[in-house]
C-alpha cells in the first residue's frame, strides 16, 4: 500500500446464512466436528462502515483499530459493553489479523499513518445459527483486502478466515456452497432462488454447547452423502436438499434443550409445514418455494400472520452472488 495514501471510507453488507442441511459425520481429536452442510447466503444483512483517519503520532502500542456498535442497531450485542469485549468481536479480530499478516509477510503496516474506525450496524440476531459474526469477519477481510490494496487471493483469505471461525471461509466465497471437512472444504454451487420464512424464538444458543453435547455424535446416524448423491446435489438446481434424506443433526439436542424451539416445530407441523433448524439454532426456517412463483411469498406472509406473537419472523430469499470483488 502507498503509505502516504489514506484509504477511502466504505459501507458494506454482510449477509446471514442458512444451513439447508447439516450432517455431522464424526468428531476430530481437536474437538471439531466433521460435517457436510449446504450453506445458503440470504438477504438479511449486518452493515459495516470502514473509515480511515490520518494519524501521524501513534506510539507502537497505541490501538489502531476501533470498533463501535451503531446505537441504532435493532440487535444489541451485550458483550460489546466494554473495550475489552470489543476486541473479541470477530470484525475487529479480522481487521487486526489481516493487518498483522501484512506486517509479517511484507513488513508493511497498512495502518502506519492511519486509524481504522469500524461501525457495525447489527441486524442479524446473535446465537441464532445465522452466522452473523462470521459474516462480519469475512466482509471485513474482503473489504480491507481491497481498501488496503493487498491483493490477497481467496485461498489466502480463507486460511486467515479459518483462524477466526469454521464458517468464515464460506462467507468469503459469496455463494451457496457444499461445505465439508469442518466447514472449510467448499464447493460453490448454484441453487434455485427460494423464499424462506425465518422464525426466531428470541433465545440465544451457544454453538460450543450444542457441538459439545455427548448425544450429538453418540446418537446421530452417520449420513455421509454417497458420491453419486453428492454429484447430483452440486450439479442440480432443484431443491434436492429439502428431501427427507437430508436434515439437521443438531435438531434433536436443540429441541430437547430449548422448548421454545421445539414449540416452533410443533406449530409448523400443525400448519402442515416442514421446517428445519439452521446451524446449532436457534432460528428455524420454512422453505416457501421459488422466488419466481408469487405463491411462495403469499404462503410465507400467510404463515407469518398466523405465527404466535412470541416469535419474530422474517421473509428472506437466497442470494446468488455477493457484492465484493477480489
Ligand atoms: O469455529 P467456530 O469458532 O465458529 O466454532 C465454534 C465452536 O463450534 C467451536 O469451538 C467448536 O466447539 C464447534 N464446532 C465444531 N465443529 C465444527 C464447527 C464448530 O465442533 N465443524
Amino acid at each position: 500500500m502507498d503509505s502516504l495514501r489514506i484509504p477511502p471510507s466504505l459501507s458494506v453488507l454482510a449477509p446471514a446464512k442458512l444451513n439447508l442441511f447439516l450432517h455431522i459425520n464424526g468428531r476430530r481429536e481437536d474437538g471439531y466436528h466433521e460435517l457436510q452442510s449446504l450453506f445458503q447466503p440470504v438477504d438479511l444483512f449486518d452493515t459495516l462502515r470502514f473509515e480511515h483517519e490520518a494519524c501521524s503520532t501513534r506510539q507502537p502500542d497505541d490501538v489502531a483499530i476501533h470498533l463501535r456498535l451503531d446505537p441504532s442497531s435493532p440487535v444489541s450485542l451485550p458483550a460489546e459493553a466494554s473495550e475489552h469485549d470489543k476486541r473479541s468481536n470477530l470484525a475487529f479480530r479480522a481487521a487486526e489479523l489481516l493487518r498483522q499478516h501484512q506486517i509479517r509477510m511484507k513488513g508493511e503496516d497498512p495502518l502506519a499513518n492511519a486509524e481504522l474506525h469500524i461501525t457495525l450496524t447489527k441486524v442479524i440476531p446473535v446465537g441464532a445459527g445465522l452466522g452473523g459474526g462470521s459474516s462480519d469477519a469475512a466482509s471485513t477481510l474482503l473489504t480491507l483486502n481491497r481498501l488496503w490494496n493487498l491483493k490477497l487471493p481467496l485461498k489466502n483469505l480463507c486460511s486467515l478466515g479459518l483462524q477466526l471461525g469454521a464458517d468464515v471461509p464460506f462467507f468469503l466465497y459469496q455463494s451457496a456452497c457444499l461445505a465439508e471437512g469442518i466447514g472449510e472444504v467448499l464447493t460453490p454451487l448454484k441453487l434455485a432462488q427460494e423464499h424462506f420464512l425465518l422464525i426466531h424464538p428470541g433465545c440465544h444458543i451457544s454453538t460450543p454447547a450444542i457441538f459439545g453435547h455427548q448425544a450429538l455424535t453418540r446418537d446421530t446416524p452417520k449420513r455421509k452423502i454417497a458420491p453419486a448423491l453428492r454429484d447430483e446435489l452440486t450439479a442440480s438446481l432443484s431443491p434436492l436438499w429439502s428431501s427427507k434424506m437430508f436434515g439437521n443433526d443438531c435438531e434433536t439436542v436443540v429441541r430437547f434443550q430449548h422448548p421454545e424451539v421445539n414449540d416452533i416445530f410443533d406449530w409448523a407441523s400443525a400448519e402442515g409445514q416442514t421446517c428445519r433448524l439452521t446451524g446449532t439454532g436457534s432460528t428455524v426456517f420454512i422453505p416457501c418455494g421459488p422466488v419466481a412463483n408469487p405463491e411462495s411469498a403469499s404462503l410465507a406472509n400467510r404463515l407469518a400472520q398466523k405465527l404466535p406473537s412470541a416469535y419474530n419472523s422474517r421473509l428472506v430469499s437466497g442470494l446468488t452472488s455477493g457484492s465484493h470483488k477480489l
